[in-house]
């Protein structure tokens, strides 16, 4: 079984070249299940109830959220009426929507586990806390467990790698916006990487017209954070495969995509 997992998808470009290119990259790797990460899919702030259809429209199992999860409000209204959206499972329990999501696919029993940092992050339950409480009941529901770790520090995010390594089948970072070159499987089968990085204006800081970033830092100004349109438009995530029979993880490959204008076929990066 082939599993894909993507970076954070930032704002239109983000949603678009997904669109554009999801479905190609599916069959390349024959890929079975597919994860986005969507905290940032909504002008680079949260995810609308109208862009959440626009990427549930595509084949994706399931879209993992982060620290952005709430910034558009709607989506306290609309959460709990979406499963396979998952928000970090560390935010209060009273808040809408759920920490992990359960499907099946062919007779394999998947989960998917969204868990926020705190490092130099908002301060929520501690993820190892709060994933330690759970972890026994969440491994004997499912045959396969996915943890996208949302946090800031490559430090956490390899411990949360290491801690987890032989219970799950892929701890992937996200929130950074930089791929890492780290993937890889861990001693006891677990597959890896820090940062899955972005989907979204590859020529910008983290999604955002690097202009704008460039003149925060030179004037320690406050500054209105504009989404890059231009291309080029890049494509990040991993794919993950995984012995059906054992469900460990055989194998994990880094994506790293970019495309030149609308249209263009790739080029690896
Ligand atoms: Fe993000
Ligand atoms: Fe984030």
């Amino acid at each position: 079984m082939n599993i894909l997992m993507f970076g954070d998808v930032v704002g239109r470009p983000g949603r678009a070249v997904l669109s554009e290119h999801l479905r190609e990259i599916i069959t390349e790797y024959e890929a079975d299940i597919v994860i986005v990460n969507g905290e940032n899919a909504s002008g680079g702030n949260g995810l609308t109830l109208k862009n959440a259809k626009q990427l549930m429209a595509l084949p994706i199992n399931c879209i993992t959220m982060g620290n952005h999860v709430w910034k558009q409000k709607e989506i306290l209204d609309y959460l709990d009426d979406y499963p396979m959206i998952v928000r970090p499972i560390n935010y209060p329990d009273a808040l809408p929507g759920k920490g992990i999501y359960q499907f099946e696919h062919e007779g394999t029993k998947i989960a998917v586990l969204n868990a926020s940092g705190q490092v130099f992050m908002e301060e929520l339950d501690s993820p190892f806390g709060v994933i330690e409480r759970r972890l026994e009941a969440i491994l004997d529901g499912c045959d396969v467990l996915i943890v996208d770790f949302h946090a800031e520090t490559t430090s956490e995010k390899l411990a949360m790698g290491h801690w987890l390594d032989g219970k799950a089948a892929i701890v992937a970072g996200t929130h950074t916006h930089v791929q890492t070159a780290d993937a890889r499987l861990l001693p006891k089968g677990t597959a890896y990487i820090t940062d899955l990085g972005m989907t979204g204006p590859a020529e910008s800081v983290l999604g955002v017209q690097k202009e704008i970033i460039v003149h925060k830092m030179l004037t320690k100004l406050p500054a209105r954070f504009e989404i890059e349109k231009a291309y080029p438009r890049q494509i990040n995530g991993i794919c993950v495969s995984v012995d059906e029979s054992t469900y460990r993880p055989t194998a994990i490959e880094r994506i790293c995509r970019i495309y030149q204008s609308p249209g263009a076929s790739s080029m690896k990066r």
